[in-house]
């Protein structure tokens, strides 16, 4: 135990003397620490394979546009105030999508992965929701998320007429880092999938479908899925084996109902994005989860 603690503050003192070493060799070069932090990249992967895009080069392409969000149903974070400038998702994505991939995935830097289908993107093209990467001008940038420091920067992806596809909030990432072609979640990890015993549950499928639109950017499920914000809901204990069905409920509608604690984070479900038949629903899933690990 002892020697454990101190091979970690030894590593420790390793990582320092790197980083002093490293800041030195900045500083002889003349180079600073800022000019990092001025060129944060976007790393696409795509069927052209993978690029990485700083925010003036995605601003010098000719398919930059200015956008105004307009309508009354949206998720943007800025409540339409903010006019973005932005390129079409569907470009950066390249062409032609190889068959087996059906998702588009797009990680922030805090840890929310959201799984988008590539399907609704690529409605854009066709009178559906068009999804634009917003890019910040190092130059303009926008102003800070509320509660926090920093904007939804360096990049946003963000849906002009969202209620022609029905966008919902958790496909609107921001501080966005990279967008890959991906497969499905399901084909990715198995464990998310509905067990073979609620094969025919409507309900329960309802369920998985819901979980993986509004809560896996955030929460994984038995291990499946890349959002790291909140809790696995699946394990090592699955939340309906420590929740009644009464407290899930209230939680997923506003979480503040149920307990509240300054550094809280998740913010709650209204029925007008999560309407009462899917919370059931999505109450069925979690349930056939534990069921199924049993
Ligand atoms: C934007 C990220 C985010 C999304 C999306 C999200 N959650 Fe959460 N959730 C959290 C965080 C973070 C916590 C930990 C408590 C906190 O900070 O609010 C949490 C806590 C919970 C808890 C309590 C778990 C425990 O053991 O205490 C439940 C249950 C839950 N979420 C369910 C859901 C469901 C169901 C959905 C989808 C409808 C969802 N969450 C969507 C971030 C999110």
């Amino acid at each position: 135990m002892y020697s454990d603690v101190f091979d970690v503050s030894d590593a420790m003192k390793k990582i320092v003397k790197i980083a002093a070493g490293f800041a030195l060799c900045c500083a002889s070069l003349g180079i600073g620490i800022q000019a990092f932090a001025d060129a944060p990249a976007l790393v696409v992967k795509s069927s052209d394979g993978e690029r990485s895009f700083t925010a003036s080069e995605l601003l010098g392409r000719p398919d930059n546009k200015r956008v105004n969000l307009t309508g009354t149903v949206s998720g943007d974070i800025y409540r339409h105030e903010v006019e973005y400038r932005a390129v079409p998702v569907l470009a950066l994505l390249g062409n032609h999508p190889e068959a087996h991939f059906d998702t588009v995935e797009v990680q922030a830097t805090d840890g929310f992965v959201s799984e988008i289908p590539l399907t609704l993107v690529q409605r854009g093209a066709k009178n559906g929701a068009i999804a634009w990467l917003a890019v910040e001008d190092p130059a303009h940038p926008w102003p800070a998320l509320p509660k926090e420091t920093a904007s939804a920067g360096p990049f946003y992806l963000i849906w002009q007429f969202p209620e022609r596809s029905g966008v919902s909030r958790e496909q609107w990432p921001y501080k966005v880092a990279r967008i890959s072609l991906a497969e499905s979640p399901d084909h990715r990890w198995p464990q998310l999938a509905v067990p073979a015993a609620f094969a025919g549950d409507a309900g329960v499928k309802r369920g998985h479908d819901v979980f993986v639109v509004q809560c896996i950017a955030c929460h994984k499920m038995n291990g499946g899925g890349a959002g790291n914000v909140g809790p696995d809901l699946g394990q090592p204990m699955n939340v309906t084996q420590y929740f009644k069905d009464a407290g899930l409920r209230a939680l997923i509608r506003d979480p503040h109902k149920v307990r509240t604690w300054p550094e809280q984070r998740m913010i709650g479900f209204g029925p007008s994005v999560i309407p009462d038949a899917d919370i059931e629903a999505l109450l069925k899933y979690l349930h056939a989860m534990a069921s199924a690990k049993q």
